[in-house]
């Protein structure tokens, strides 16, 4: 068994820990093979955000006893290898949320035909939604060739997805643009898309560094492309709706104070800038809101029940994901340690943002 893990104060130091391996499973249990999965940064703010948002509890790091070192959630893949559990055969392939870490020891809860949850008493209090395996074998179009675009866009696009159906609800809140900062993730693309199909919508500006707005601007999503550096370009006397992927605290009170009574709110989604969070002295908190898709898509399977919210997802994602094909490339590196030779790159925003990266064990 081995695992990579990351020291939760300081992400320049990280570890691969070998254990031997867990043989003998408790009624109930089973033992899954992690066989592949995503490492973008979305990964990164799961560190970021691991105290304040447990996300270091769901898989809790061995050989620990200060507990300073944490595993990285990430969605894949993996392989029922062993069961001791009456309706999970070895052989199941599940999709989900899953430990940098070629093993897990699972206990499947509510199992259904399509999907069961991970029961072990750790993560009992943790978001339902992470907690939730699919049965893939059990999807009428499964099909392994698309495993690399599902683990890597699903978490972002369904994201997407939800931010979407949020603003499309709230009639863009009267806006005449959207603003998306950090436009070069792939979750503010998926955004984009969305916005781009929706003929209802305002106008969508693309907000990233230098580097990448050639990029930005040849995905053909956003009306235009403005520069962290070139916040003068933004037409302040348009009412607007910022969607902030990067937590960068500087540059959205900068951007707030530029609009004053235009910036009509503000949806913090992500922290890809996470070393940069300190606010500055224009910012506009009392309209401006944290967004958790988890959250979102619990509130909508309550709305809509979860087959309206699974159907209107899908085939969101689908369509998002084949329009990605156009500009996305993915690189699939080779094991933890090829992981821990990226891990690097990924924390500091330097691979290229048309890469999807890939984690095969
Ligand atoms: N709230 C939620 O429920 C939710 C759900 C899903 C995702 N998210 C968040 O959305 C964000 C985007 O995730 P993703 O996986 O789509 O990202 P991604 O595709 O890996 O994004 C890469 C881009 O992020 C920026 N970046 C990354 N690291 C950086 C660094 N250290 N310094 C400066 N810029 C950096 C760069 O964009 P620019 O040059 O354009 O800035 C880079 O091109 C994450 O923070 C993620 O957690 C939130």
């Amino acid at each position: 068994m081995t695992e990579f893990q990351v020291h939760k104060k300081d992400i320049k130091q990280t570890r691969i820990v070998d254990r031997p391996s867990i043989n003998n499973l408790l009624a109930g249990q089973v033992k899954v093979k992690v066989d592949a999965f995503s490492f973008t940064a979305n990964n990164i703010t799961y560190w970021a955000m691991g105290d304040k948002l447990a996300y270091w509890q769901f898989f809790p790091a061995t050989d620990n006893v200060s507990a300073e070192w944490g595993i990285i959630p990430v969605w894949g893949f993996a392989d029922v290898v062993e069961s001791e559990h009456q309706e999970v055969p070895a052989g199941e392939r599940l999709f989900g949320y899953f430990p940098t870490a070629n093993e897990l020891i699972m206990s499947p809860a509510k199992v259904s035909s399509g999907l069961w949850f991970d029961g072990s008493a750790h993560r009992l209090d943790l978001p339902g939604g992470y907690n939730m395996y699919r049965r893939v074998a059990a999807e009428p179009n499964y099909n392994p060739a698309h495993d690399a675009l599902r683990m890597l866009l699903f978490p972002l696009h369904i994201t997407s997805f939800c931010i979407h159906d949020m603003l499309s609800n709230k009639n863009w809140f009267e806006a005449e643009q959207i603003i998306i900062v950090s436009a070069s993730s792939k979750t503010s693309l998926g955004l984009a898309f969305a916005i781009q199909e929706d003929e209802s919508a305002p106008d969508v500006v693309g907000m990233t560094s230098n580097r990448n707005a050639d990029f930005v601007a040849q995905t053909g999503y956003y009306q235009s492309t403005i520069t962290y550096d070139a916040l003068s370009e933004i037409k302040a006397n348009k009412k607007t709706v910022i969607v902030d992927m990067s937590g960068n605290g500087q540059l959205i009170s900068q951007i707030h104070d530029k609009l004053q009574d235009n910036m009509l709110f503000s949806s913090h989604v992500g922290l890809t800038h996470w070393e940069e969070t300190e606010k500055g002295s224009g910012y506009i908190a009392d309209r401006s809101q944290l967004f958790f898709a988890p959250s979102h898509i619990q509130q909508r399977y309550k709305d809509w029940g979860p087959e309206v919210f699974e159907k209107k997802s899908s085939t969101f994602m689908q369509r998002a994901a084949v329009d990605s094909g156009r500009w996305l490339q993915i690189a699939t590196v080779d094991g933890l340690l090829g992981l821990s030779e990226q891990f690097s790159a990924v924390s500091q925003g330097q691979l290229p943002a048309k890469q999807g990266l890939i984690v095969k064990l």
